[in-house]
C-alpha cells in the first residue's frame, strides 16, 4: 500500500517545484534553481544585531527561508516588512508565514513602501535578490532606491553565489558597491548551499551621490 504522503513533505515540495518553474520562465528574475539552505540564512541573520533593529525590510524573500529566520529573531515591535515580485512565491510565502507584511512589488520602490508603513529611515535592509542576473539599470535603481530608505549608518546585507564573484557581470556588480556603502565585507563561504554562496555586507555611507542626507550621524547596528 503507498503511504499518504504527510502535508509538510508535500507543501515543501510544491514549493521547490514553483521555485524551480519561476526560474525555468525567469531565470534573469530569479537567479538559482533552488531556495537557499537555512544555514545560509542563519549567516545572513547573524551579520545583524537584532537589539538596535526597528526596522527592517527584506527584498526578494522568494519561498520564505531567510525569512522565517528573520522573524525568529527581531523583536516584539519591529518594523519588518518583504517585497516580492513574483506572485507565485508571495502566494508561498503568505501560506508559511501568515503574520508576515509582503508587498507583491519590486523592490525598486522600497522608499515608496517605507513611507506609505510611516517609516522614517530603515536601520536593515536584507537582499535575497540576484543582483549579478540582474541589467546594470535595474541594479542601479534598487541600489538608490536603497539608500534613500535606509537611514545613514543602517545595514544593508545580501548573500551572492561564489562564482559571481569570478564573472565579469559578478565583479562589475560588486565594483558598484563602495559608491554605497562603507565597511562592505564578506563571510566565509557557506558551502551547504545550491550553489554554494557568501553573505555581503556593508553600511549605508553617511552622504551619498544620490540620497538625499537627511541625517549626518552615522550610528552603525
Ligand atoms: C535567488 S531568489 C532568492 C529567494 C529567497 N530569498 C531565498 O534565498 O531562497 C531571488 C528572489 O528575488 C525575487 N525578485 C527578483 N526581482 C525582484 C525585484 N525587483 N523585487 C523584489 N523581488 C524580486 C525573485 O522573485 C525571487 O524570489
Amino acid at each position: 500500500m503507498v503511504e499518504p504522503r504527510r502535508p509538510g513533505v508535500s507543501a515543501a515540495l510544491t514549493a521547490h517545484a514553483k521555485f524551480l518553474a519561476e526560474f525555468i520562465s525567469n531565470p534573469g528574475r530569479m537567479g538559482a534553481v533552488a531556495a537557499s539552505s537555512p544555514g545560509l540564512a542563519k549567516s545572513i541573520a547573524n551579520q545583524i544585531d537584532f537589539s538596535k533593529v526597528n526596522s527592517l525590510v527584506e527584498y526578494g524573500p522568494g519561498t520564505g527561508v531567510i525569512t522565517k529566520e528573520l522573524l525568529a529573531r527581531i523583536r516584539p515591535g519591529t518594523k519588518f516588512f518583504a517585497i516580492e515580485r513574483s506572485p507565485d512565491l508571495a502566494k508561498i510565502c503568505r501560506e508559511r508565514l501568515p503574520h508576515l507584511k509582503l508587498y507583491e512589488e519590486s523592490a525598486e520602490i522600497v522608499d515608496q513602501l517605507v513611507r506609505r508603513e510611516g517609516i522614517e529611515s530603515l536601520d536593515v535592509v536584507v537582499s535575497g535578490l540576484p543582483w549579478v542576473s540582474f541589467p546594470d539599470a535595474l541594479q542601479d535603481r534598487i541600489l538608490e532606491a536603497t539608500v534613500r530608505a535606509l537611514k545613514p549608518g543602517g545595514k544593508f546585507v545580501m548573500f551572492g553565489y561564489r562564482v559571481g564573484l569570478y564573472t565579469p557581470a559578478g565583479r562589475r556588480f560588486h565594483a558598484k558597491l563602495p559608491k554605497y556603502f562603507d565597511q562592505m565585507g564578506r563571510s566565509s563561504s557557506v558551502w551547504l548551499n545550491i550553489p554554494p554562496a557568501l553573505v555581503f555586507s556593508g553600511v549605508r555611507k553617511a552622504k551619498t551621490e544620490t540620497a538625499s542626507a537627511r541625517t549626518t550621524s552615522a550610528t552603525s547596528i
